[in-house]
């Protein structure tokens, strides 16, 4: 807090900012009380590698989360978003846009598969979200049904932090605490066929978990329904990568009942399941396909919504009676966002880093198999391309889980983390998403520190010393 002076107040030093005085100044993601005991502040990054203010060196694993697609220190996207500095660094949203948008909005509408070719611009993921749930409820209102605007989500899902998003979201420790929801949200159960929760095993099930978002349309009234919006693989359920019949039959459910299919690729898009979009890897192409974190690789906000053009095409009738998408931001498409994400897509294209992540994402799994041969406590692996993840068990046989108070996996990410290596943990399972741009050997090595760290883990429960922090 400063009082009114002419003199700029000191900053304090790079090595300060882990002093626990000077984090009570900012909120982050974690749990304070417990996170500030090790403070984790990153300095530096290069290629898959942070740096902590300390000098220690970190495996990227998941991207910073899973974002930064085209590695850390990429110098063409960041020469491409220094000569965008001098240029143009903001055009005013609402009087229209800059040739860059247009440029990556056709760039994303040659490489998105189908019909899918008109963009909106946003900042970040819950707002490309909102900005479907809205398209969604406008297009049936000017496509003469008014009376849908229900949107259709899942349980354990995530799709951001606004209060739309967030009532699509299906995670209860992050919305109880917010509660009271948005209304005009419903939930079905995700394709968690290592749990199904229809009691079923794939194939014998006739994939209920899809056939029934039917029922769910016909029992909530098809007239009131918009939209399904759904991950194609599902990220914070513990990865879950559902069979393949499972879209196929979501996009023939919203067809008969003229309801929108939205895939949240927020994660899943930008080349992480080994093609440009998840789409693509599923072969099945949705209504409207958001974008955003590997988008722009971290280098600028920048998410994008891209819908079908006859879906576009309900937004184009004359002003009296159209008042065209109305949604809007006031970073919406800017200039240096979309130097990044055209650099970027630029990267990936040329590099062919598409090749690389399927490539090694075979060579994650097979590392995760290996670990699998080794460790009983492996129960599932579940992912595509460098979108992976192992789930933990007690026992293999009856799938039974360690009690949550072990908190197996966090132990394992811990141990990871004290490593030197970052990625994603949960008390029952942990994933990687390394960038694109990942080696052979630096899977390998990745897994390595997996491999001690679950042994370690292992040893500490042999010996029963405890201690989730630990590490
Ligand atoms: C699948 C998915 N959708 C949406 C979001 C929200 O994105 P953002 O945090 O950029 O708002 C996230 C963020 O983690 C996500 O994983």
């Amino acid at each position: 807090m400063t009082t009114a002076t002419t003199s700029v107040p000191e900053l304090i030093a790079e090595g300060q900012t882990t002093e626990e005085g000077f984090l009570r100044q900012i909120f982050v993601r974690d749990q304070m009380a417990e996170w500030s005991k090790q403070p984790l502040v990153m300095s530096r990054a290069d290629g898959v590698f942070y740096w902590d203010v300390e000098g220690k060196r970190y495996y990227d694993g998941i991207s910073g989360i899973y974002v930064v697609s085209v590695g850390h220190n990429n110098r063409q996207v960041i020469e491409a978003i220094k000569r965008q500095l001098d240029v143009l660094t903001f055009s005013p949203p609402m009087h229209g846009t800059n040739p860059l948008a247009v440029q990556l909005a056709n760039l994303l509408a040659e490489l998105a598969p189908g019909d899918l070719s008109t963009v909106k611009f946003q900042c970040g993921g819950a707002e490309v979200v909102e900005a479907a749930i809205k398209l969604a409820r406008q297009y049936h209102r000017l496509a003469g049904s008014p009376g849908k605007y229900k949107v259709i989500s899942r349980y354990q899902s995530w799709h951001g932090s606004t209060l739309g998003a967030l009532s699509a979201s299906g995670l209860k420790s992050r919305k109880t605490v917010n509660e009271p929801m948005a209304p005009g949200f419903v939930h079905v159960f995700p394709p968690t066929c290592y749990r199904c929760p229809f009691g079923k095993s794939y194939p014998d099930c006739g994939v209920t978990c899809a056939t029934i978002v039917g029922d769910v349309i016909e029992m909530e009234d098809p007239a009131t329904v918009a939209a399904v919006l759904v991950e194609p693989i599902g990220h914070t359920g513990g990865v879950i990568d559902p069979p393949e019949e499972y879209l196929p039959i979501l996009r023939e459910v919203c067809d008969r009942h003229n309801v929108l299919l939205i895939f949240d690729e927020i994660i899943t898009g930008i080349g992480r399941t080994g093609r440009m979009f998840a789409a693509e890897t599923f072969g099945v192409t949705p209504d409207v396909l958001l974008v955003a974190k590997g988008l722009s690789g971290g280098y600028a906000p920048l998410s994008a919504m891209i819908c079908r053009g006859p879906i576009a095409d309900a937004f184009w009738g004359p002003i009296a009676e159209n008042p065209g998408f109305v949604e809007g931001h006031t970073f919406e498409g800017n200039p240096i966002s979309c130097a990044a994400g055209l650099a970027v897509l630029r990267e990936i294209l040329e590099r062919d880093l598409l090749g690389n992540a399927r490539a090694q994402g075979r060579r994650l799994r097979e590392r995760f198999d290996d670990l699998a041969r080794k460790y009983p406590i492996i129960g599932d692996i579940r992912g595509k391309g460098l979108f992976q993840a192992i789930e933990f068990v007690r026992d293999r046989a009856t799938k039974a889980r360690f009690p949550d108070a072990t908190a197996f996996g966090v132990r394992v990410g811990r141990r990871a983390l004290a490593h030197g290596l970052l990625c994603r943990f949960d008390p029952h399972w942990i994933a990687f998403g390394p960038p694109l741009i990942v080696t052979a050997e630096q899977v390998d090595e990745m897994a390595a520190i997996l491999d001690r760290s679950i042994g370690e883990v292992l040893g500490e429960l042999e010996t029963g010393r405890a201690g989730v922090g630990e590490g």
